[in-house]
């Protein structure tokens, strides 16, 4: 199989964990016999400083004349305090909105080895296996009108959240046909009793569920949800949310994991997707081969089952990693007592010996 890939690897620790998890991808090619062909692209700050802008036109073109994208991460405080349409962040959003990656799938699995870098405890973390479905081109992200203006001679910042019955019906069907491969359980997460947009949320919800009388259909608010997550993890198989909630429930899933290192995620919904770990560019670490790239290699599994159709390929990437915790191979963020502190070429190195 020959695919061409459009790799972004971004900012800050962006371009170790790509480089990390492209080296796992070239050692599949050669011993599955495909061939990847890579097209790297500029967005983020790395864009901003090269051409002025968060996402050039060149990009998006790569992207979308490319089988697959990869993306590092994007930010950084260098350029925290640039103006709003001039931040590494809009090329992220910018990406998402251009290639109509409306499907954002985000899997928490726990690793047995990594039970105990859970800051649970074991019992409630071991098993935990969920799939977060986060809406990922509507909602407060992307509602008009938004901006900042003066009223009342102060000035004032606001967003729109707004979703159509069309962007829920599409997102809550990505949802049940993800459960329906699983344990059939979609939990849909709103905030009903507060917000006009979640009772419309829920109402299509019901309404789509029609279709998928097998799943089990359940509903949270927002906030119990968070609670929940922490207390009893284990209840859950497919959460289903909008935009900003699956941001931060998604953040939250990942720490039961141990780490957010550890989380791939993949964007679906348009003619071609993009794959990037749940992480950001950790400017703190940057440059210093101390990153987890397992997010990022996990993200490659993801493109090789969804892209590309290629289970034996991504199941052989996802028993690697899980070989590698198993001896007790880790970076930093998931070190514990007794175990192996590798950087992050290292770690990749293993994953590769692995596969
Ligand atoms: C994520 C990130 C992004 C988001 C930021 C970097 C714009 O937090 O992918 O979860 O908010 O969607
Ligand atoms: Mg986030």
């Amino acid at each position: 199989m020959k695919k061409t890939i459009t790799v972004i690897p971004g900012d800050g620790i962006g371009q170790e964990v790509v480089a990390g998890a492209l080296q796992v991808l070239e050692v599949i090619a050669k011993k599955f016999i495909h061939t990847f062909e890579y097209k790297k692209a500029l967005a983020g700050g790395s864009a901003l400083d090269a051409t002025g802008i968060p996402l050039p036109e060149e990009t998006l073109t790569y992207c979308k004349q490319s089988d697959a994208v990869l993306l590092g991460a994007v930010g950084g405080p260098k350029w925290d305090s640039n103006p709003q349409h001039l931040k590494p962040e809009r090329a992220l959003l910018g990406l998402r909105k251009e290639l109509g990656l409306y499907a954002n799938i985000r899997p928490a699995k726990i690793y047995s080895a990594l039970v105990d870098a859970s800051a649970l405890k074991k019992e409630v973390v071991n098993g935990v296996d969920i799939i977060v479905v986060r809406e990922l081109t509507g909602g407060l992200y992307f509602g008009k009108p938004s901006g900042f203006e003066k009223r009342n001679g102060e000035e004032v910042g606001f967003n729109t959240m707004i979703y159509s019955e069309s962007e829920v019906r599409r997102i809550a069907k990505s949802a049940f046909e993800i459960a329906r491969k699983r344990k059939k359980k979609v939990c849909s997460v709103d905030k009903a009793n507060v917000l006009e947009t979640s009772q419309l949320w829920r109402r299509v919800v019901i309404e789509t569920a029609k279709d998928f009388s097998d799943i089990e259909l359940s509903h949270m608010y927002v906030d119990n949800c968070s609670m929940q997550l922490i207390r009893n993890p284990k209840q859950f198989d497919v959460i289903v949310t909008e935009n900003l909630f699956g941001d931060i429930l998604s953040d939250e899933a990942a720490m039961l994991t141990g780490s957010i290192g550890m989380l791939a995620s993949a964007s679906l919904g348009g003619n071609v997707a993009m794959y990037e770990p749940v992480h950001g560019s950790a400017p703190d670490i940057a440059g210093q081969n101390k990153a987890n790239p397992i997010a990022t290699i996990a993200s490659i599994a993801m493109m090789l089952k969804y892209s590309f159709n290629l289970s034996a390929e991504s199941d052989a990437i996802e028993n690697a990693i899980e070989k590698v915790l198993s001896k007790g191979f880790r970076t930093g963020d998931i070190y514990t007592e007794g175990t192996t502190l590798l950087g992050t070429k290292e770690i990749a190195t293993k994953i590769v010996e692995f596969i």
